[in-house]
């Protein structure tokens, strides 16, 4: 991963329902990747989109009394909406509605045929309609419900086309093997290579019985399975989404999702890659569900968390910094009013919000609002932040995010004990105290500067409104911005209004 692109990508996410805090996690997490990326100097590609064919959108289309593109353009334009909320910084966002989409899927399809990795069979099996996918015996919970959802399954039976999956055994497991980091974390990568070599089973890639989908090439009667169509997403949306020579960008460099869905993309979408003679992703990073009391977040289960009400009362950055602390890149972790409450006060409000505040006013008080020279005074703090921006860099090698922003967080704390340590404001009361109090001010201004730009992946608005107090100019949040100490001396500060206002109630 040591090349100029980075490419990165969500699952595009399903129009069956609105949006909820779970689908806000993956972007967030997403955009995040992005945005260090971006400050490498890297030139990215941030796919998102929404998932609109199948089963499961026709009937909630029908439920609601609306044609499915209706109810697809609806409910997609409220996922685009979220992105919007959330800061997302995607390049496109795709539609598998889209013609040009549509037509990518069937000529790729049209050459998996050709190339004989396709036949016609029939098959009956247990279907779960939540996760469009068959079940055999052994997987299904209790009365024949779906392990994930625990709703009843249904007998489906019919003539489709498969796809040769088995035939790609030896040619996953190859693969598994000479990549051992293609899965994160590892538990699911052997997770992923067991499901491989316990065997495979052809896939029926197509639906008689439904409508709401893209017509097989070669038997438009039938309509290609709603995952092969989802799948391709990644690869079509480099042909009309991210302008001229975009497949300069393939193979994704990273592939983000929930653990529900690993065999789709770490067994099912690298073997119709190599059906389909393209090239497969760097690496897959798989994380945790977010929960709410013990379960995860999901329509099926009604325990939602609608993230518009947090944005409104603590703003976006307050959220894009809870997701990725309070819950562990890769493990399960639970949402809760009070713990978001916690730590807004505790962490961004206390020790983030405040140091600037304090920094900014001392600056004005005791410098005239003028960021002193650096008296060569402070040897720790500058040697502290190159190490922690190299530990940041390996987080976010290995996918690591929430350690990544822990990492930065030492360093917000570690300014916090130097103003305690210090004491500036008993320093201006000592006239032989000029240098000393000029050395703090300077480190704490420049360690701020460094810390802000390192967390600006985290919270974006919060990171430039802090660089604008500290006389910085906010587009400048490369990481060679973040070194310590460069463009901070002779620079005016500005007061502002906190950066994590006292927040009067909280939504339920
Ligand atoms: N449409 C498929 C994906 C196709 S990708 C080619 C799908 N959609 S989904 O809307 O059900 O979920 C997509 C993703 O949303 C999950 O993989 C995950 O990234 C995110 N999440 C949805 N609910 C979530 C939680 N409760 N917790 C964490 N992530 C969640 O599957």
């Amino acid at each position: 991963m040591s090349h100029d692109r980075f490419y990165i990508t969500t699952p595009i996410y399903y129009v069956n329902a609105d949006p909820h805090v779970g689908h806000a996690y993956t972007t967030i997490m997403a955009d995040i990747f992005a945005r260090h990326h971006r400050q490498r100097g890297e030139e990215v590609f941030f796919l998102t989109g929404t998932d609109e064919h199948g089963a499961k959108i026709a009937r909630a289309a029908e439920a609601a009394g609306h044609t499915p593109k209706a109810h697809a353009d609806a409910l997609s334009a409220r996922f685009r909406d979220l992105g919007r909320v959330l800061e997302a910084s995607n390049d496109f966002f795709i539609r598998t509605t889209d013609p040009k989409h549509i037509a990518e899927v069937q000529r790729l399809l049209a050459v998996m045929h050709e190339r004989g990795d396709i036949y016609k069979g029939s098959y009956g099996g247990w279907y779960c309609t939540p996760c469009e996918a068959f079940y055999v015996e052994g997987e299904l919970g209790d009365g024949n419900t779906c392990p994930i959802h625990g709703t009843p399954v249904e007998w489906l039976e019919e003539e489709n086309w498969f796809f040769r999956l088995s035939a790609y055994r030896e040619r996953l497991l190859a693969h598994f093997d000479a990549h051992p980091g293609w899965v994160v974390p590892g538990p699911r990568y052997n997770e992923a290579r067991r499901m491989i070599a316990d065997g495979l089973e052809d896939l029926s890639i197509s639906r008689s019985q439904i409508s709401w989908g893209v017509p097989v090439p070669w038997d438009p009667k039938q309509v290609i399975y709603v995952w092969v169509d989802a799948l391709f997403n990644y690869w079509t949306a480099l042909g009309y989404g991210a302008g001229p020579d975009g497949e300069r960008f393939w193979p994704p460099d990273l592939q983000l999702m929930a653990k529900d869905i690993l065999k789709f993309h770490a067994v099912i979408w690298p073997a119709l890659l190599m059906a389909a003679e393209i090239a497969l992703p760097e690496r897959l990073a798989v994380h945790g569900y977010v929960l709410k009391g013990g379960e995860k977040m999901s329509k099926t289960t009604g325990n939602l968390v609608d993230p518009f009400p947090f944005i409104a009362d603590y703003g976006i950055d307050a959220l894009r910094y809870y997701l990725s602390r309070e819950i562990r890149f890769g493990e399960d972790g639970t949402f809760s009013a009070e713990g978001f409450e916690a730590r807004y006060t505790g962490e961004l409000a206390n020790e983030l919000g405040n140091l600037l505040n304090r920094t900014v006013n001392m600056i004005g008080r005791y410098r005239d609002g003028v960021i002193p020279a650096d008296r060569g005074l402070d040897t720790e703090i500058p040697a502290e932040i190159a190490l922690r921006t190299d530990e940041i860099i390996a987080a976010f090698n290995t996918a690591d995010v929430t350690r990544a922003v822990e990492t930065a967080w030492v360093l917000v704390r570690a300014l916090n004990r130097l103003v305690e340590q210090r004491a500036p404001w008993a320093l201006a009361k000592d006239p032989a105290a000029g240098d000393a109090l000029d050395q703090v001010l300077f480190t704490l201004a420049a360690g701020l500067k460094s810390v802000v730009v390192l967390l600006w992946p985290v919270i974006p608005g919060s990171a430039e409104r802090a660089l604008s107090s500290l006389g910085q100019d906010p587009a400048a949040v490369t990481l060679s911005d973040a070194i310590f100490g460069t463009g901070v001396a002779g620079a005016r500060v500005t007061a502002i209004l906190p950066l994590f206002p006292r927040v009067e109630g909280r939504p339920e």
